[in-house]
């Protein structure tokens, strides 16, 4: 955490430039604001955080949510910007577009009023270190993109789009400190507590402090398995804690808990979830999988603890046991809307809503569970993953909806299953709706990251190899493009010849 409150001092100055900006324009031309976002949970919470805040200072706004921000939106939103009385808002995403803005709304429509707030790395920069690169782009661009890797603050750990917002939002008025549990779920949203146990870097640690302060958020060790679920089938299902002879079956992992002596059953005869444990059954359970791991499974206690005991983060003035108590369901849900073409209804959560749209998630978030179960059924039943030699790829047909298919991509490759080969990336494909275009989604495994797979740099490469001039990038582990149809075979055909030369270099 070197320098880091200097380097947040620097990024809080970067944003009060953009805020009077804003204000400036807002108050000569009484003007109103349109809010760009991304759908997944980051995005929605970082809409929300700046709905509330203009709300509160009865400025007008809107909201537009978008699966992502491409050229054609961007050439879209410039033919139509002369004629609105409006500032623009871009929020975690525009970074990886900045050009575009360049070119089509500041060279081609001369149009000023608009601000990105990203914490992406921009456009054709693949990794943090290209420090020269982003210093000149921070200089071209400063009066209108404020992005985290300009003052050496990682934006794929540090902060989220959420909390690039919040921080926005606190400079344009330290009543928003209240917004700071919603840029945290948000940061979860992206999966930035990747600390031990759970924990948080940098500036996001900052807004915690501000959520722990202001009495909206506790932090509590708990066992790192779903407090919704039973916890039978939490176990069994655990995406992060895989327990050989308990992982996906449920009766075993019943019975497992059971032989510790703990009443399973609720008082309506269900499997209790993690919620309606104590302390001491807790303590018991930590301590059992401890030795199970460490006597049967041989593994160090130190390295299961690490992932065993997780820190929540549990929102105060939400219901205990709801959705929302947990930062991390509430995440989920908001993702669950956003895939599913509900991202308003997330963002009405988000900004506070308790009523309608909280009562009609629900069914979202169990429509959106049925999808991602039946996307992967029908993927391993039908041996929908083809192989080439260094990638393997899929299609999703009719049956993964496009919004889903990079949701899918990562609970191949990250989550707890054996069945995946994780060795090679996987690239799924969908064909977008009224598009003769593939969306690409593509996720490599940590091991292979470490050994020099990196996806977002892959994705340009083979772009270029293949003659697209398309916009593509990500992170090292995950990264997407879209491309048209009828180039799909030499595309994939170039993927599997850059992950190769990533690997062994020819
Ligand atoms: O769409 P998907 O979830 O697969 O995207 C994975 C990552 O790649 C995200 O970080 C996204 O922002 C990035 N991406 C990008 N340019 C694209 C498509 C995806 O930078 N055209
Ligand atoms: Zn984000």
């Amino acid at each position: 955490m070197d320098g880091l409150k200097e380097k947040f001092e620097k990024f809080q100055d970067a944003l009060t430039i953009v805020k009077n900006e804003m204000l400036d324009f807002l108050i000569n031309k009484r003007a109103s604001v349109h809010i760009y976002t991304h759908l997944d949970a980051d995005g929605l919470s970082a809409g929300a955080i700046l709905g509330k805040a203009l709300f509160r200072e009865k400025i007008p706004f809107q909201i537009t949510i978008l699966k992502q921000l491409q050229r054609e939106s961007i050439s879209k939103i410039s033919k139509n910007v002369k004629s609105f009385n409006k500032f623009l808002i871009f929020t975690d995403f525009g970074s990886g577009q900045y050009l575009e803005f360049q070119n089509e709304l500041i060279l081609k429509e001369n149009f000023n009023s608009f601000i990105v707030l990203d914490h992406h790395l921009p456009q054709n920069i693949s990794n943090k270190e290209e420090i020269n690169q982003l210093e000149n782009i921070h200089k071209k661009t400063y009066q209108w993109h404020v992005n985290p890797y300009f003052y050496g603050i990682d934006g794929s750990l540090e902060i989220s789009g959420a909390g690039l917002s919040y921080s926005f939002v606190k400079v344009l008025n330290e009543i928003n400190v209240d917004l700071s549990s919603i840029a945290i779920i948000g940061a979860i949203g992206d999966i930035q507590n990747k600390g031990s146990n759970k924990s948080f870097f940098g500036i996001n640690s900052l807004i915690l402090e501000d959520a722990k302060k202001v009495g909206l958020i506790d932090i509590k060790n708990d066992l790192n398995f779903s407090s919704i679920k039973p916890l039978n089938e939490a176990i069994a299902y655990s995406k992060e804690i895989n327990l050989p002879g308990l992982t996906g079956d449920v009766n075993r992992s019943l019975i497992f808990l059971k032989t510790l002596g703990i009443l399973m059953e609720n008082s309506n005869g269900n499997i209790k979830t993690l919620n309606e444990l104590n302390n001491e059954e807790k303590q018991k359970i930590s301590s059992a999988i401890i030795e199970y791991s460490s006597v049967k499974l041989d593994i160090e206690p130190s390295r299961i603890i690490e992932k065993l005991i997780i820190n929540r983060y549990l929102l105060k003035n939400e219901e205990e046991g709801s959705e929302l108590y947990d930062a991390a369901e509430f995440s989920n849900l908001l993702n669950a809307c956003g895939r599913l073409n509900s991202g308003s209804l997330g963002i009405a959560i988000a900004m506070g809503d308790r009523k309608k749209s909280y009562q009609k998630s629900h069914e979202i978030l169990l429509n959106y569970k049925k999808t991602l179960l039946k996307s992967l059924t029908w993927l391993y039943d039908n041996n929908k993953i083809q192989q080439k030699e260094y990638i393997q790829y899929f299609f999703a047909e009719d049956v993964i909806p496009e919004t889903m298919v990079g949701t899918i991509a990562s609970m191949l490759v990250f989550d707890n299953n054996e069945r995946f080969d994780k060795s090679k990336p996987i690239f799924g494909l969908v064909r977008v709706e009224d598009e003769n275009n593939y969306k690409v989604s593509a996720r490599a495994h940590e091991k292979i990251v470490n050994k020099g797979v990196n996806l977002s740099q892959a994705i340009r490469d083979a772009c270029d190899e293949s003659n697209l001039d398309v916009l593509g990038g990500g992170h090292p582990p995950a990264a997407g493009t879209k491309i048209p149809l009828d180039k799909v075979d030499i595309f994939l055909e170039n993927c599997d010849t850059t992950i190769r030369k990533q690997l062994y270099g020819k």
